[in-house]
């Protein structure tokens, strides 16, 4: 009997090499959360990468696949970029396991940026794993067993260049197999980090994901943990996002309870969803005939999630989802058990010091600082001489200036010696007509200095 196909997805590892990155380290860094992001993906470097390269060993896939962001990157010199690549390259031989790669923005982009890390490293283990003497780009299909893999490299796509007639023929060609697995780094519909993808790449592989469906499409980019369907044109596609980044033992914090979901809801199917930093994993598939299984594994625990179809653009299964418990809807604690409040947010090019002051039930009690990238990390502190104006409805109102900005996600986080209790999440808010192209759902739009006014609710 013929053995099924087995491969491996990993998701963003971002390796560090401490010595790298000495001047972000020692006070200059390029960006508002370099130094946050080289420190925490050290850890990880050190505490989880080796440890899931173990498991992934352990299982011996047929092959494994990474979509991206290998390295930190953004180093001192062209030499640390050189000397943390060939490092993770190194740390990723103990895999045993022919390794392809779908390029991120971290590892150097060719034509533009630190392209070197890419053509002395990248290039030649895609062609190693291809079992070709050499590659001259990021994008590529191989195929096994019947089953058709193409790889895109999102980071040089530019409208009209050779990769988009490479993506047409690629889809075209992909009638001719029984299955057909699409990777890449961003996402191709947006979850829970808003406009976090290259707009021309995503819309033409939508364009012909349309055309021609597919078995599943792996990605990362955002750092979150998500399996969700999602319909484009006729069929179902399930996006699968992982990243190795997470600390082991922090409880998953699900995605909706601090992040408005973007996609349309009739378009849409959650499996499962986690903020970054939490449940580092990985993706196995398992290809037997028509039938397809794919098991999202978490370091230390297993298979927790599982969703298994047959035939390519159907609606897959979810037949196992992570018993991991979510934070909102609970009710309001006593005052008298509250450890910290802080309002989370999200938002990009909100940089005015100040601009930014928050109200809570008609007490101003605050204002943020920086808030970019939508990076998910970000909140202000709510200090305890505030705490009694919570309650179980709260207006929050937040003022704003002119510079064009994006703001929300707005949430009230209450930790208690039983965890974090969280109140509903706010929409987000442009006054830029910006991210018009996206389509208007998932923002609301507000004129210059006009005071975005929400309510948060807790469960009661
Ligand atoms: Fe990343």
């Amino acid at each position: 009997m013929k053995q099924p196909l087995r491969f491996v997805v990993m998701g963003d590892l971002h390796y560090v090499q401490e010595q790298s990155h000495q001047q972000a380290l020692n006070g200059k860094p390029k960006g508002v959360t370099e130094v946050a992001d080289i420190t925490r993906n050290l850890w990880m470097t050190r505490h989880v990468t080796p440890r899931i390269i173990e498991e992934i060993a352990l299982f011996k896939p047929d092959f494994v696949i990474q979509t991206g962001d290998i390295i930190q990157g953004h180093c001192d010199d062209e030499a640390s970029g050189l000397r943390e690549m060939s490092e993770a390259m190194e740390l990723l031989e103990r895999l045993n396991s022919p390794v392809f790669f779908a390029l991120g923005t971290h590892d150097g982009v060719v034509g533009r940026r630190e392209e070197e890390q890419v053509l002395q490293y990248v290039y030649p283990a895609i062609a190693k794993a291809l079992g070709t003497d050499s590659v001259t780009r990021g994008y590529y299909t191989f195929e096994k067993a019947n089953s058709l893999f193409i790889v895109l490299d999102y980071t040089t796509f530019i409208q009209g260049d050779l990769q988009e007639q490479f993506i047409r023929e690629a889809f075209a060609e992909s009638k001719k197999y029984e299955h057909v697995f699409l990777f890449s780094h961003p996402p191709l519909i947006c979850v829970g980090r808003p406009f976090f993808t290259h707009y021309d790449f995503a819309q033409t592989v939508l364009r012909e994901l349309a055309e021609h469906p597919i078995d599943a499409y792996f990605c990362g980019h955002t750092h979150n943990q998500i399996s969700a369907l999602h319909r484009v044109g006729e069929y179902w596609l399930p996006q699968l996002k992982s990243s190795v980044l997470g600390y082991p033992d922090r409880p998953p914090v699900c995605l909706s309870d601090v992040r408005p979901l973007l996609p349309e809801p009739e378009a849409f199917e959650m499996g499962w969803g986690y903020l970054e930093d939490s449940a580092p994993g990985w993706w196995s598939i398992t290809v037997d005939g028509e039938t397809v299984q794919a098991d999202w594994h978490v370091l230390g625990h297993g298979v927790v999630g599982q969703l298994t179809w047959r035939g390519r653009g159907e609606k897959a299964l979810f037949s196992q989802k992570p018993e991991y418990g979510n934070s909102s809807g609970l009710p309001l604690p006593k005052l008298g058990d509250i450890q910290s409040v802080r309002l989370r947010a999200a938002g990009s090019n909100c940089r005015t010091p100040g601009a930014h002051r928050v109200s809570l039930n008609g007490e101003e009690i605050g204002a943020f600082q920086q808030l970019e990238y939508f990076d998910s990390r970000q909140y202000m502190r709510i200090e305890a001489k505030y705490w009694h104006f919570l309650g179980v409805h709260n207006r929050i109102e937040i003022t704003t200036g002119d510079e064009p900005i994006c703001i929300g996600g707005f949430v009230l986080e209450i930790e208690t010696d039983d965890g974090w209790i969280r109140s509903t999440v706010s929409g987000y808010y442009a006054n830029t007509d910006r991210w018009d192209r996206w389509g208007n759902a998932p923002l609301i739009k507000i004129a210059p200095h006009q005071t975005v006014i929400t309510e948060l609710i807790f469960g009661s």
